[in-house]
């Protein structure tokens, strides 16, 4: 069974050879994200680039249907509300995260991760929280840690909502964390010898067991989902996911290989708009 699904995964890879060498060529980021979108365009003329913000969902009509009657009344508010409190609660010097991120906290979560200049390193979002945090003499919370992390950024994100993702690459140290993320998605890995890109570029919008292979462009922009109703999924948490699918080690959550594949494959979404706490299939 599993045989047969990579058998037809290989199958599918014809083309592999000439799209990844066209995206990996070019060193300018707008660039490689053009040319992935070509790449998508091409093979699906049908599908509209603005619905690649829905996943995999913009390859399927009846799934698009069921996603967005669930949305009228999401499975999953009570973990977003959560979220809410724990950012509206004051930390123990009475400051908030909304006093101590860039405007409020508000329509900025399109602008990670970034490259810190001063830290010579990529900031995600999460990073940014926790620095709050530290800054105000509060503990950091683990970043993968779904019930505190995951529940505060699934309603800060939607502070955010509609803003267009702005990802900059800007100077050396920030291209060269670039080309760090982008090598990590191209590289094939684990037991299945698979790349990030095996599946989301050269097979988006194909049927692996019973699930749609879903674009990387638009991925970076609706996080977090909710897989099963309340199951919470952090942008990173699934990285892991994906990871041990093509049975390889995962790098840890929060650290320079996760946080530069994430800083690529954000960059792959830019101008696109953000809605955070989706329902997934
Ligand atoms: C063997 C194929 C395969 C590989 C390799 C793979 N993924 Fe996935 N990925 C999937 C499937 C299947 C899903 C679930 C369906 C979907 O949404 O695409 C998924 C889902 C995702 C999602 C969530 C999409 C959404 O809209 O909810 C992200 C993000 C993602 N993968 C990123 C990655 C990254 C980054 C890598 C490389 C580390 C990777 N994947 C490697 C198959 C793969």
């Amino acid at each position: 069974m599993k045989q047969q699904i990579i058998m037809k995964l290989l199958t599918g890879m014809a083309g592999l050879g000439i799209a990844l060498g066209a995206v990996t060529a070019h060193a300018s980021p707008e660039k490689d994200r053009q040319e992935m979108i070509k790449y998508y365009t091409d093979k699906y003329p049908n599908v509209k680039l603005e619905d690649y913000v829905y996943g995999a969902l913009a390859f399927d009509a009846d799934s698009k249907a069921q996603y967005d009657a669930i949305m009228e009344f999401p499975p999953f508010d009570s973990q977003v509300e959560a979220g809410r409190k724990m950012w509206e609660t004051p930390f123990k010097n009475g400051k908030t995260y909304a006093s101590c991120l860039p405007n409020g906290g508000k329509q900025i979560a399109g602008n990670y991760p970034m490259f810190d200049e001063a830290k010579g390193k990529v900031v995600t979002l999460q990073d940014a929280i926790n620095d709050c945090r530290t800054a105000n003499g509060e503990e950091a919370l683990k970043v993968n840690d779904m019930k505190t992390m995951g529940q505060l950024t699934a309603y800060m994100r939607t502070l955010s909502d509609g803003m267009l993702m702005n990802v900059k690459v800007e100077g050396p140290k920030a291209m060269a964390a670039y080309t760090d993320g982008k090598k990590t998605f191209f590289s094939r890995k684990g037991q299945l010898n698979f790349a990030c890109a095996s599946c989301h570029v050269q097979n988006a919008g194909v049927r692996l067991r019973s699930e749609l292979i879903s674009p990387a462009v638009g991925h970076a922009v609706h996080w977090p989902v909710f897989r099963g109703g309340d199951n919470l999924v952090t942008l990173q948490q699934r990285y892991q996911g994906c990871f041990q699918q093509v049975r390889a080690v995962s790098p840890p959550q929060g650290g320079t290989t996760m946080n530069n594949l994430e800083y690529f494959h954000s960059s792959l979404s830019n101008g696109m708009p953000m809605k955070a706490s989706v329902f997934s299939k």
